[in-house]
């Protein structure tokens, strides 16, 4: 009888395992035969209650059994596994025609067009873009400049002092000296850079932002306000790209003499009134004079020999004034819906 039963449980099961079409029902039919529950399980459980020559016969054909099977349903899981993965291998489609990825190009942000834009109209004046070390000494950033120790002007300059001795430089007008020192006259520099400050910030204050500082030297006698008037004219002309009216208002700066605040005519509202000129129809954008003789002593150079003027003025403020921006935090602020205006 037992005998019997087995024969067709293997015929039966082996049937239904080549019927079998995925991984699910396999296991499910694993479950039929072997399971807890299952048909082979329990004659496997019900040896105990059999004679003791009869449960070793049963039980040793029961267990060929349960071999027997395991290796049928590994073969079985292996042939579908198999056969799962070439039909996922055929599905797969490329669409060749299907158009890629869109690469996201960025720009230069407007500081740096700025910047770029101010270094070509001046190279193309022939003068040559300089740099200079952010990291300066007192002795760079003022004591050369004329602006002595215990003397107010030096707080005119709100400074960051570095643990060491060092400063991070105010302005770029230390680098007029660092390029005396090695380069004799005649000569035409600018030099844009970051400057740093200690104040604090609202609209139009930032603890940095750039300047482009400007200086002209030949012989004595050679280089008047004139020529300075000329070339800045020149400048603004073609940075705001229309003439604007220039005017001089004396001021007073320890490295210049005679020294002088520069304005341009309201490039924004052409001299009607608006809240970037404050209704004056001017805007205050750089100071500039003839250097300062004690500055060409500080370089090394004979005041008796040379003369020139040097300016200086923010790059930010340039930018704002080109571009209509009310605000220098918003230069640095990192937010994309600004900086994708330009
Ligand atoms: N260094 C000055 C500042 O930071 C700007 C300046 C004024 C530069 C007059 C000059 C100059 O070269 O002649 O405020």
């Amino acid at each position: 009888m037992a005998r019997i039963n087995l024969k067709r449980l293997k015929n039966k099961a082996k049937k239904e395992i080549v019927k079998t079409q995925n991984l699910k029902e396999l296991d499910k039919l694993f479950k039929k035969y072997s399971g807890k529950r299952g048909e082979l399980t329990s004659i496997l459980r019900s040896l105990k209650e059999m004679p003791k020559t009869k449960r070793l016969k049963v039980g040793r054909q029961a267990n060929e059994l349960k071999e027997f099977l395991i290796a049928q349903f590994d073969k079985r899981a292996k042939f579908l596994k198999d056969k799962s993965e070439k039909e996922s291998k055929k599905k797969e489609w490329i669409d060749v025609t299907l158009p890629g990825e869109k690469i996201l190009l960025g720009h230069l942000h407007p500081l740096t067009q700025t910047r770029r834009k101010v270094e070509e109209i001046f190279q193309s004046l022939g003068f040559s873009v300089i740099e200079g070390p952010e990291i300066e000494n007192e002795w760079y950033n003022f004591d050369t400049l004329n602006i002595p120790k215990d003397h107010p002007a030096r707080d005119f300059w709100d400074t960051l002092y570095l643990k060491g001795g060092g400063l991070l430089r105010t302005h770029t007008s230390p680098v007029q000296v660092r390029f005396l020192e090695k380069n004799k006259p005649p000569l035409r520099i600018i030099v844009p850079g970051r400057v740093f400050r200690h104040e604090a910030t609202d609209a139009s204050h930032e603890i940095n932002f750039y300047q482009v500082e400007g200086l002209m030297v030949d012989d004595k006698g050679k280089i008047s306000i004139a020529h300075f008037k000329a070339i800045i004219e020149e400048f603004f002309r073609r940075f705001f790209g229309k003439r604007v009216k220039i005017r001089l208002r004396p001021s007073f700066f320890p490295f210049t003499e005679p020294s002088f605040e520069v304005d341009v005519s309201c490039p924004i509202c052409g001299g009607k009134g608006c809240s970037a000129c404050k209704n004056s129809s001017w805007i205050e954008i750089m100071g500039a004079g003839m250097v300062h003789p004690n500055v060409f002593k500080n370089s090394g150079l004979n005041p008796k020999d040379w003369q020139g003027f040097a300016f200086g003025m923010g790059m930010d403020r340039l930018a704002m004034v080109k571009y209509k921006i009310n605000d220098i935090r918003l230069f640095y602020s990192g937010d994309l819906r600004f900086l994708k205006q330009f």
